[in-house]
This record gives C-alpha cells, sequence and structure tokens, in this order.
C-alpha cells in the first residue's frame, strides 16, 4: 500500500448526483457501491485493478452508521459522464440501461488515483434532482447547489458516525 504523502489511509468522498432510479430523489443520499466500467475516459494511471474501489469494508461500516442514526442510505452504481455539461435525456436513458443509478461529473477519477495509491474509499451522493428528461425540474449549477444542503444534514450525520467508530467523532 502506496498512501497517500500525507499519510492518509482512507478517503470519505461526497459528491452531488442527478438520479436515474425512480426510487431515489433529491434530498437522498445514496452510498456508491461501484462505478460504471464503461463510462469515462482513461487517465495516464493505467491498469489499475477496480474490483472492490469503493471499499467492502468501510461500506459495511457506513451502513451499519447510517442504521444507527437513522439516515435512509441508499445504495447504487455511480456513472461518471461527459465533463462538465449535464447529459441528454437520450445519454440518461442509456445510462440506465447499462445499470447506473445515479450519474455525476467527479469522484471516478478521484477512486482511480486513490486505488492507484491503496487507499481505501467510501464515496456518497448526494441527490440533487432527477437525471435530464426524468423530471420537470431544469437542472444547472445553481439548481445543484441549491438542492445539494438538503441531504447535508443527513450527510453530516454519517460521517461523525462514521469518524465515532474510529474514536475520532
Ligand atoms: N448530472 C451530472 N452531474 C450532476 C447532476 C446530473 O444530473 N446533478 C448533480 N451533478
Amino acid at each position: 500500500m502506496l498512501g497517500s504523502g500525507l499519510g492518509a489511509r482512507q478517503l470519505f468522498v461526497a459528491n452531488a448526483a442527478g438520479s436515474l432510479r425512480s426510487d431515489t430523489f433529491p434530498g437522498d443520499l445514496m452510498l456508491i457501491s461501484d462505478r460504471s466500467p464503461l463510462i469515462g475516459e482513461a487517465t495516464d494511471k493505467r491498469f489499475v485493478n477496480l474490483v472492490d474501489a469503493y471499499g467492502p469494508d468501510m461500506r459495511a461500516r457506513l451502513i451499519e452508521v447510517a442504521r444507527g442514526v437513522g439516515v435512509d442510505l441508499k445504495s447504487g452504481v455511480y456513472a461518471w459522464y461527459s465533463v462538465p455539461n449535464f447529459e441528454t435525456p437520450a445519454e440518461i436513458h442509456t445510462l440506465h440501461i447499462l445499470g447506473a443509478d445515479a450519474v455525476g461529473m467527479s469522484t471516478v477519477p478521484e477512486v482511480i488515483l486513490g486505488q492507484f495509491l491503496g487507499l481505501e474509499w467510501v464515496a456518497v451522493s448526494a441527490i440533487t434532482n432527477m437525471g435530464a428528461g426524468m423530471g420537470d425540474e431544469v437542472i444547472s449549477h445553481e439548481h445543484t447547489k441549491a438542492m445539494a444542503p438538503i441531504g447535508a444534514q443527513n450527510l453530516e450525520q454519517l460521517i461523525r458516525g462514521f469518524l465515532r467508530g474510529r474514536g475520532e467523532g
């Protein structure tokens, strides 16, 4: 295990994402169980094994924390698509067929690098909107920033609970 230059061994990542599921809505939190392997560009850190990149032990611990603090934590596959634009409805439809549950513009490059460094990760998406074409809302960066705080209180509880479990909360 290489670890980061700062000595970190574990990372807790959060992002804003659009939901592709009819049971996951703005304000919900989704624990990322995997990324879609079909989406995204190669980085210069090639040939990184991504099986269990989203640390199963940390995920299991976070699910336990969510139960303990009473936060409804969904779980699903996060797809990283083209950046920095939002998707077209056709792209959302395609991602859904490929098995993605949420879509966003971050996290996947960080996870690939984290895996390269031997870090253990856990990542949570704060759902800010339904994917393009799935709802009536007009998706924009402003909309994302306005909606992200809805899940923030639950996310704070999760992070505090998680750190408490490590004796740091
Ligand atoms: N697509 C991509 N990134 C996002 C979205 C979305 O619908 N919502 C928040 N970040």
